[in-house]
């Protein structure tokens, strides 16, 4: 072997370390880091993890706040580069349930490797966290679907999107080869049903498909993604699930419709609409997610 092949034999080497005699996997070493260094902060253990997607930036006025960690505190952690996008772990009480919630999400459009994107899911895991609500704001595929509708996750296709388990398999996380033919948990998602017929919140069901974005879709897009069974498209949530199932967690998802999706009615679609539909059913999206947070922290 030359010098060159030597340089790089020990770069690749370096980039995984050894411990207990078992070479680390980098991906797991920068999540083994972020979770030392989070450790270092707090001890609290959650029993609930919560992702807030657009609409829920301001569910911590539900809980009772325990401990903030901006995640820009946190050395390799993702930050996502949206403007205005303070991201940080929010770890409290909603019911007396010990939970986390993710204020801000970095996304696969961003330019973060997957692995990155789907980082803090896992790391909430690693606190602790056994069972994961997701939610996120959706295009209406579904032509019985409005804005506003709160539509409980059944399903996802994520088949357009990199599988954040590619690349060798983190043994210490997960299998292979997970099974995923029931990522949102049926249990789960028979609480989502009951926690809304409490509230009285109306709420659908169905299929979310995730792309990568950033663009919205082509109206032609959206025939072929209702064709394949998807009621609601989005830009993010289905690499969490995965990543999620791959160590073990119980998962369930809320999508907020916060517009048709492109073709449906005849105008552009806008950023500015997804906030403003989220921002407006903000109210009953929280209700919702407290009341499911209670049922969660109540389960066997
Ligand atoms: N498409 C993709 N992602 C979205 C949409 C949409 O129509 N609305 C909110 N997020």
């Amino acid at each position: 072997m030359g010098i060159c092949g030597i340089i790089i034999v020990y770069a690749l080497q370096s980039k995984q370390s050894k411990r207990g005699g078992l070479r680390m996997n980098a991906i797991y070493e920068k999540l083994m880091n972020c979770l030392a260094q989070v450790r270092k902060k707090t001890d609290f253990v959650p029993e609930v993890a919560l992702v807030l997607g657009s609409g829920l930036g301001g569910y911590a006025r539900n809980m009772e706040v325990a401990c903030e960690i901006p995640y820009s505190e946190i050395e390799g952690f993702p930050v996502s580069t949206v403007p205005g996008h303070d991201g940080r772990y929010i770890f409290g009480f909603v019911g007396g349930v010990p939970m986390v919630a993710m204020k801000g999400r970095v996304h696969y459009y961003e330019g973060y490797p997957i692995s990155d994107v789907v980082l803090p899911v896992r790391l909430m895991g690693l606190l602790g966290a056994k069972k994961l609500i997701l939610t996120n704001a959706a295009g209406g595929i579904d032509l019985s679907f409005e804005p506003g509708d709160l539509m409980a996750i059944r399903d996802h296709i994520v088949s357009f999107v990199p599988s954040p388990l590619v690349g060798p398999n983190i043994e210490e996380l997960g299998t292979r080869f997970p099974d995923m033919s029931r990522v949102y948990d049926p249990a789960l998602a028979a609480l989502i049903e009951e926690a809304a017929a409490e509230e009285g919140i109306p709420l659908k069901e169905g299929v979310y498909l995730q792309t990568t974005g950033p663009q919205f879709e082509t109206p032609a897009e959206i025939k072929a993604f209702r064709r394949l069974g998807a009621n609601a498209v989005g830009m993010s949530t289905a690499v969490e699930a995965v990543a999620a199932r791959h160590m073990g967690l119980r998962v369930c998802g809320i999508s907020c419709i916060s517009n048709m999706a492109a073709g449906i009615l005849d105008q552009p679609l806008t950023h500015a609409e997804v906030q403003e539909t989220a921002d407006r059913v903000a109210d009953r999206f929280e209700r919702l997610v407290s009341a499911l947070i209670v049922k969660l922290g109540n389960m066997d």
